[in-house]
């Protein structure tokens, strides 16, 4: 019988769950480490899962029609999940970028039909920054208003509670599914923190023992550290920053995580390309961090036997202009 697909939205969700056998066999590791391929997602990244949830639940409660445009504050996946669902949806869509942002994110919300910006031509946002005290909250205030001026819906994957929900209605039930139930150890990088927070609270609620590794990139491999190193990109640092800088779901995750490691972008990079040697795995920037501090946790002897499973948002295809594979 044939199987077409005839919706991109059929496409989210169900990603495989990967053991790469050679490189645990290289390395030593007592643990397995199960990677959750999230590129296999349409639009290619983690993100689907929370955009879609997030547009789908909007039109549900009334909130947006075909025809309305939506509004984010993205330079990366959450845009091109947003664009890719809203186009085949009818919803127009305006992405504000990061400052900074590369010539490549612009080119890519374009080609998907996608208006993108700059956060600072909206005039609270640059004043901040002029300032010096740009802030998460004022982001997110800079974006709401700009929306309501216009008449536009500003989705705030940072706040709107759909985007942890999609985590805790997909991600932790197909883990704990693929794994049969035997998870041990969750090791997840943090953007708005919907991931982490959504799937610990799904797996820890069926596991109370289960152990939650939230992963940060250590200061040198931050965005702004001035180390010369690249910053680990999609993520921000969750614990021991400034309250300005972190969202709603970070804060509300931290009765959710029992470790953090952070990782230096080098040893991101050398986890990475050993990966792609050992066994074709080709991880993205974000995803060779969670993996090394996977790899940390598999090393130690207390560890032995466990399964650890490990949050891959997206492949390296679009992290080439770094030096993680160079
Ligand atoms: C590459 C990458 N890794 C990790 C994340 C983390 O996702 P979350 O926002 O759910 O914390 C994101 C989110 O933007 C991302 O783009």
């Amino acid at each position: 019988m044939a199987k077409i697909t005839k919706s991109l939205e059929e496409l989210v969700g169900n990603t495989p769950l990967f053991e790469p056998v050679n490189y645990e066999k290289k390395n030593n590791l007592g643990a397995s480490i199960l990677v959750k391929l999230e590129w296999f997602n349409a639009s290619g990244s983690i993100k689907a899962r929370a955009a879609l949830n997030m547009l789908v639940e909007a039109e549900k409660e009334g909130k947006i029609k075909p025809g309305d445009t939506i509004v984010e504050a993205t330079s990366g996946n959450t845009g091109i999940a947003l664009a890719t669902f809203a186009a085949a949806r009818g919803y127009k869509f305006k992405a504000f970028l990061e400052n900074g942002s590369s010539q490549e994110r612009f080119d890519i919300l374009k080609a998907y039909g996608a208006e993108p910006a700059l956060q600072s031509e909206i005039p609270s946002i640059k004043k901040l920054m002029d300032e010096n005290a740009l802030s998460i909250d004022g982001i997110i205030e800079g974006v709401k208003n700009y929306s309501d001026e216009h008449g536009y819906f500003f989705i705030n994957q940072m706040q709107n509670e759909h985007n942890p929900e999609a985590h805790y209605r997909t991600t932790g039930p197909e883990i704990l599914e693929q794994t049969d139930g035997k998870v041990d150890i969750y090791v997840a990088m943090v953007g708005t923190g919907g991931t982490l927070l959504g799937t610990s609270k799904f797996l820890k609620e069926k596991n109370p023992d289960l152990k939650i590794v939230g992963v940060q990139a250590d200061e040198a491999s931050r965005i702004g550290a001035d180390s010369g190193q690249d910053a680990i990109d999609g993520v921000a640092p969750f614990s021991n920053v400034p309250e300005r800088f972190t969202t709603p779901f970070m804060l509300e995750s931290g009765d959710k995580y029992d470790e953090v490691i952070e990782v230096s972008s080098l040893t991101a990079s050398k986890t990475a390309k050993e990966l792609l040697s050992t066994d074709g795995l080709f991880l993205g920037s974000s995803a060779a961090g969670a993996f090394t501090a996977a790899k940390e946790l598999a090393k130690r002897p207390e560890n032995k036997g466990k399964n650890i499973v490990v949050i891959a948002p997206d492949d390296g295809t679009k992290y080439m202009s770094l030096n993680l594979y160079k």
